[in-house]
């Protein structure tokens, strides 16, 4: 049987045009700018206004992945779509995508990872690759946060956090040495609670009452510290693990992407494992965590910015809710 590899043949991104600054969140809420960048780094995000939704801004970044790779949309065999926020309950948001962008009857998943899910669905694409079975596929993280956030001060611990966003990747059949080089995909549900969404929910009935938005379960809730704690924990190992897979060292890598969770969270994690700050690209500052469309939008912009080209070893890690973690090598 022939086996393929693959590789990363274009990204794209988008990010809605409303500025939310730290200085606009303290009019609404107990905090402070002062507060939001010493503890996470974030000076601003974007969010949507009424009417755009995570279909829309994916179709965006896909167009632009697309047109970096030089690949038609008529091409596109499959597509991935990776969320926690999914525009409507179903069908999947890959879907509304499918149907924007004219691709056609191809097939379309939509996958829940959270912060990890772009890697989960670049590990995928390579899988779906690999054997042959499809040649191009568009791999999306998109999110939108803002709808579903408690503005208030209540939810300011996680709402200050949160962006919206899309980010997208063209995968498509490698033709020389530049390829995924591998993934390395875990995940942990004893502590799924430290950071989740508990309604709606179709184990209650009814999914959600007045009680539960009194106690606010239809907004996110984490535990800070013990996210913080796992995510500086599990990003080196998965970065290791995948250095130990491919044979490299530090200094083989060129670039690290670290999903934008928190600028101290990738500070500490560049720190414990000795990786050079001009290393690791972030641009949290500017977007906020935007979860599973973070990995693409920094990934691209660290590519227009040049640093990042082609036959650049990169390496992407991930840690989100689940808890899940990821890393994936690649030559660029
Ligand atoms: N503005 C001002 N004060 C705030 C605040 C805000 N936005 N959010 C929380 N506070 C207050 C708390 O109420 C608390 O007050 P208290 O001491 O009077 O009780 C105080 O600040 C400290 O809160 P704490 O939660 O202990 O802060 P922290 O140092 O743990 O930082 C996070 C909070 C969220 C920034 C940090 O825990 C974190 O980054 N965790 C990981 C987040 C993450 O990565 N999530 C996504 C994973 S994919």
């Amino acid at each position: 049987m022939t086996t393929y590899r693959s590789r990363i043949l274009g990204v794209g991104a988008y990010v809605p045009p409303r500025v939310v600054t730290n200085h606009d969140l303290s009019k609404v809420m107990e905090t402070t700018h002062e507060w939001i960048v010493e503890r996470s780094g974030i000076e601003e995000r974007r969010w949507v206004d009424p009417g755009e939704g995570g279909a829309e801004m994916a179709a965006k970044a896909c167009t632009e992945a697309l047109e970096k790779a030089g690949v038609a949309a008529k091409d596109v065999d499959m597509l991935i779509y990776a969320t926690l926020s999914p525009d409507v309950t179903f069908p999947g948001t890959g879907v509304f995508v499918q149907r924007l962008l004219k691709l056609g009857e191809i097939p379309c998943y939509d996958i829940r990872q959270q912060c990890t899910g772009f890697i989960y669905g670049l590990a995928m694409a390579d899988a779906f690759i690999r054997t042959g079975q499809y040649k191009n596929i568009l791999v999306i993280g998109s999110e939108v946060h803002s709808t579903g956030l408690d503005v208030s001060t209540r939810g300011r611990d996680v709402t200050v956090l949160f962006g919206d966003g899309a980010g997208a990747a063209l995968v498509g059949r490698a033709t020389d040495e530049n390829m995924i080089l591998s993934t390395h995909l875990h995940a942990d549900g004893t502590e799924a609670e430290i950071l989740w969404t508990e309604s709606p929910a179709s184990r209650n009935h009814p999914r959600i009452t007045a009680e539960d938005m009194e106690a606010a379960k239809h907004y996110p809730h984490m535990v800070g510290k013990k996210v913080f704690k796992q995510a500086v924990t599990r990003m080196p190992m998965v970065l290791m693990e995948g250095m130990v897979t491919n044979g490299l060292k530090l200094d083989d890598i060129d670039m690290v992407i670290p999903h934008q969770a928190n600028l101290r969270i990738n500070q500490m994690v560049a720190k414990l494992i000795g990786l050079p700050e001009a290393k690791m690209h972030n641009n949290i500052q500017k977007y906020g965590n935007t979860t599973a469309a973070s990995i693409p939008i920094c990934l691209h912009e660290a590519i227009e910015l040049g640093k990042i080209e082609r036959g650049d070893t990169v390496a992407l890690i991930a840690f989100g809710a689940g808890l899940t973690w990821a890393s994936a090598f690649l030559r660029y």
